[in-house]
């Protein structure tokens, strides 16, 4: 890749998207569930530019969203309604709302409270709301604690007892359709057994519910795919859908995977510039111009990102940082990189998923500008965030 000049076409910092890979990504997990009715619902959260989205719409996948605005987004980039799933553990009833009246797949349920408000509102609506509900099946899944979500300790979804109570008055109600199944119990895992686990957890009780004539369809067994950023093992898919078939044998539903970062993850990089090299006494830093606010996963989770340079060079130790005013504000810590000057380029890799999509105005600094590549040809597909666009919501009450 040309990445001298991208950056001089779109200046930095510059997300780049490679849209081959996100096609090739979608495809690989797509034929592992060939031998039964499967339905890829992209986890939008990990990166929700429209046109991604609409690439991923026209592979033929649909959407897992957990605000009203991520599926507003899906719908505006040419998904279907009927292929969106909306998760999340607190849904407003303005937000509730809308999903009815968007007619979606289903909303996902995370609570009885939640069940009854959706109830309500669909009563309201004279609707009939399809729900599924999130199974906390209290799996470890081994991952970073920030980004584990199915044990009873996390907040997210329900034990077995309490999902088997709301299926059963959903069953009843003239106003709520329990179409679905659905657990995921966390992110970037590397061991995929604990996701099987979970799904065999769920297939008890979904082969119960069947018992008890509730005619659930769709078996969504959440995301969570694991991907290289380092040295990480990554799971193997064959092993992942064999095992899920496996869960659900002699059970006829629709199994529904919701990958965010495996999708998405590899495909993206973020390009920065080099805009000075310094040191306190013995320690070395390069000050790049992407911070926190563009990418925010090292700050938080000290998630390693591969740093490249464009240059070669003896190497020595330093720390890339941005120029924000935190010290947690940085991109990678001890890494050897050659000696760099202003304007050199830097690559950081595996930054699609939770990029662009966890960043933010922090500083007044506007979000990057960003970019697809596909067979070969790259074109803008967001704007740089300009001054005025950071001030809109503000500038009229001064
Ligand atoms: N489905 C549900 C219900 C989820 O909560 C998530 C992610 C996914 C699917 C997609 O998971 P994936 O396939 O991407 O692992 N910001 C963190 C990741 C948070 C993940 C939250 N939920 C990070 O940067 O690592």
């Amino acid at each position: 890749m040309d990445y001298l000049a991208l950056a001089k076409k779109y200046k930095t910092p510059l997300y780049i998207y490679d849209f081959d890979h996100i096609k090739a990504q979608y495809e690989k997990l797509k034929r592992e569930f060939n031998a039964r009715k499967s339905l890829i619902c992209y986890a939008v959260k990990a990166n929700s530019n429209l046109s991604l989205l609409k690439h991923i719409a026209a592979l033929g996948g649909g959407f897992d969203c957990v605000s009203i605005g991520e599926v507003k987004r899906a719908i505006l980039a040419g998904g279907s309604n009927y292929k969106i799933i909306y998760s999340g553990v607190g849904k407003s009833d303005e937000e509730i709302k809308e999903a009815l009246n968007l007619d979606i797949l289903m909303i996902n349920l995370e609570s009885y409270e939640e069940m009854l408000r959706v109830e309500l509102i669909a009563k309201e609506l004279n609707k009939k709301a399809r729900i599924s509900v999130r199974v906390n099946p209290n799996v470890d899944p081994k991952t970073h604690p920030y980004i584990s979500t199915g044990l009873h300790k996390n907040k997210f979804g329900v034990s077995i007892d309490e999902a088997r109570k709301i299926y059963l008055h959903a069953h009843k109600s003239d106003y709520l359709d329990p179409v679905g199944i659905h657990s995921h119990i966390g992110s970037q895992l590397s061991d995929i057994s604990p996701v099987i686990e979970a799904a065999n957890i769920v297939s008890s009780l979904l082969k119960e519910l069947r018992a008890a004539d509730i005619d659930i369809k769709f078996f969504d067994v959440g995301g969570g795919i694991g991907i290289r950023y380092k040295d990480e093992n990554e799971p193997n898919l064959y092993e992942y859908a064999q095992g899920i078939l496996a869960a659900l044998k002699g059970q006829d539903a629709t199994i529904i995977c919701e990958p965010g970062r495996f999708i998405v993850g590899n495909s993206g990089e973020l390009l920065t510039s080099v805009l000075y090299e310094k040191r306190n006494t013995n320690k070395r830093f390069v000050v790049v111009d992407a911070a926190m606010n563009d990418l925010l996963r090292p700050s938080l989770y000290e998630a390693y990102h591969e740093i490249v340079a464009l240059k070669d060079g003896a190497k020595s130790p330093c720390d890339v940082v941005g120029p924000i005013c935190e010290s947690g504000d940085f991109l990678a810590k001890d890494i050897e990189l050659p000696r760099l000057e202003h304007g050199d380029l830097l690559v950081i890799k595996s930054a699609g998923a939770y990029g662009y999509s966890m960043s933010s105005n922090y500083n007044t600094r506007g979000r990057a500008a960003q970019i697809a590549i596909e067979s070969g040809k790259d074109r803008l597909i967001g704007q740089r965030e300009s001054f005025e666009d950071m001030i809109r919501n503000e500038k009229e009450f001064i």
